[in-house]
């Protein structure tokens, strides 16, 4: 397929333009559109019959019981963006879902296989569906597990946005995450649409699970629902800004990302995409591990950026960029415009909605991409094809 640019410079600033409409197409897909209204109805009139169940499940990924239910554990397996991506989904399926999860680099699962455990959910993670390390550990699993008995037999779901590719072939069941082809070597639409496919799949096997509330559910959903008009905003609001933004750090020689709990993962993505695409050594770091290393590496030449989303550890975000201040860092906050007044810690603001805790990594991971992106086109650097990195990785 001819994918065009159109009046984009590069294909990963149209990527990363596309999100709203990503996100908006995948939650079409898989919530049950009158769901949230019919239960709305329901609580506030009991008259009325709903139209909708809503006894069922408001997500309809069209994976079969035999998937998901009786689980006892969830293994993931992924590299790169993708292993960001499944972190995230991590922390929904324990916190939602009660499902103890781990997440393997492919490339050492493969060699280092965790021991059988009955009744496990196996997910694969990969925008290519062709990455050869990911592709091998999960065949191995298959593998391992076909003669066992039957509590170990595989069940094995693939999360991509190619149902064509050799994922496809391997694994029996996917969610289409609906993204669509990505051009830009670094991943942005994908990486987005992969996030939103784990709320989905962490709210149904919650809600087969009865481990939510069906208010919390149903707030979840809403918040969900919110998340593309709150990704246009801003892309309208900030994007100027963060261009301009950008120029101070033409010659930075390394960023530091701080995040915690569900917005840890954020930072890790944050600093590689600034390091795939700008050459820039950034480093992801969880904000409370910064004492045990980190810190010794920042003075005013070290750019920090604390992702700090008013929620469980907001304080606590805080007060590690406070420490950060304290050694000169240049302090960059990710956080809520209605949290301005607290965050005065922070040099330069970068923000976004105020939202759910749970949902904010949708909304971090954007002034992310877009300071990488201008950081490394302003450098005039080869943005979609950056040296050394291929879209997919076909060998080991
Ligand atoms: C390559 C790409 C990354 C991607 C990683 C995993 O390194 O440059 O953007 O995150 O592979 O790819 P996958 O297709 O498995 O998600």
């Amino acid at each position: 397929t001819l994918v065009e640019k159109h009046s984009f410079k590069h294909f990963m600033l149209k990527e990363i333009h596309e999100q709203p409409g990503v996100v908006r197409d995948c939650l079409q897909a898989y919530i049950n559109s009158n769901w949230d209204l019919e239960f709305e109805a329901k609580t506030t009139d009991e008259l009325h019959p709903a139209t909708v169940d809503i006894n069922q499940s408001p997500i309809e990924l069209g994976l079969p019981d035999e998937l998901l239910e009786n689980l006892e554990q969830v293994q993931i397996i992924a590299c790169g963006t993708s292993w960001h991506a499944s972190l995230v989904g991590k922390y929904l399926l324990e916190q939602l879902a009660d499902l103890p999860t781990t997440v393997e680099y492919a490339s050492e699962a493969r060699y280092a296989p965790s021991p059988l455990r009955p009744h496990t959910l196996i997910i694969g993670v990969t925008q290519s569906g062709e990455t050869a390390d990911t592709l091998a550990a999960l065949s191995m699993e298959k593998q391992r597990r076909l003669n066992a008995p039957t509590q170990f037999k595989p069940r094995l779901l693939g999360i991509t946005n190619r149902t064509e590719s050799s994922l496809g072939q391997l694994v029996p069941h996917l969610i289409n995450t609906r993204a669509g082809i990505e051009i830009g070597v670094a991943a942005t639409k994908t990486f987005t649409a992969q996030v939103i496919a784990f709320y989905l799949l962490a709210i149904d096997l919650a809600w087969r699970r009865q481990t939510l509330s069906q208010s919390r559910v149903q707030e979840l959903v809403k918040g969900l629902r919110k998340l593309p008009s709150q990704i246009e905003l801003i892309l309208n609001t900030q994007e100027a800004k963060i261009e301009d933004f950008s120029h101070q750090f033409s010659d930075t020689k390394d960023f530091i990302f701080l995040g915690r709990g569900i917005n840890f993962p954020i930072a890790l993505e944050g600093a590689l995409k600034l390091k795939e695409i700008s050459y820039i050594h950034a480093e992801g770091y969880p904000a409370g591990e910064m004492k045990h290393g980190p810190i010794a590496l920042l003075d005013k030449d070290v750019p920090v950026v604390a992702i700090a989303m008013p929620g469980s550890v907001y304080e606590k975000v805080i007060s590690n960029a406070q420490e950060a201040k304290a050694r000169d860092a240049h302090l960059i906050g990710v956080t809520a415009k209605e949290t301005l007044e607290e965050s005065d810690v922070f040099n330069n603001i970068l923000p976004v909605p105020l939202v759910d805790e749970l949902l904010s990594p949708i909304l971090a991971v954007i002034p992310l991409q877009l300071l990488a992106y201008y950081i490394a086109a302003r450098r005039g650097l080869d943005v979609d094809q950056p040296r050394n990195l291929a879209k997919s990785v076909t060998v080991e």
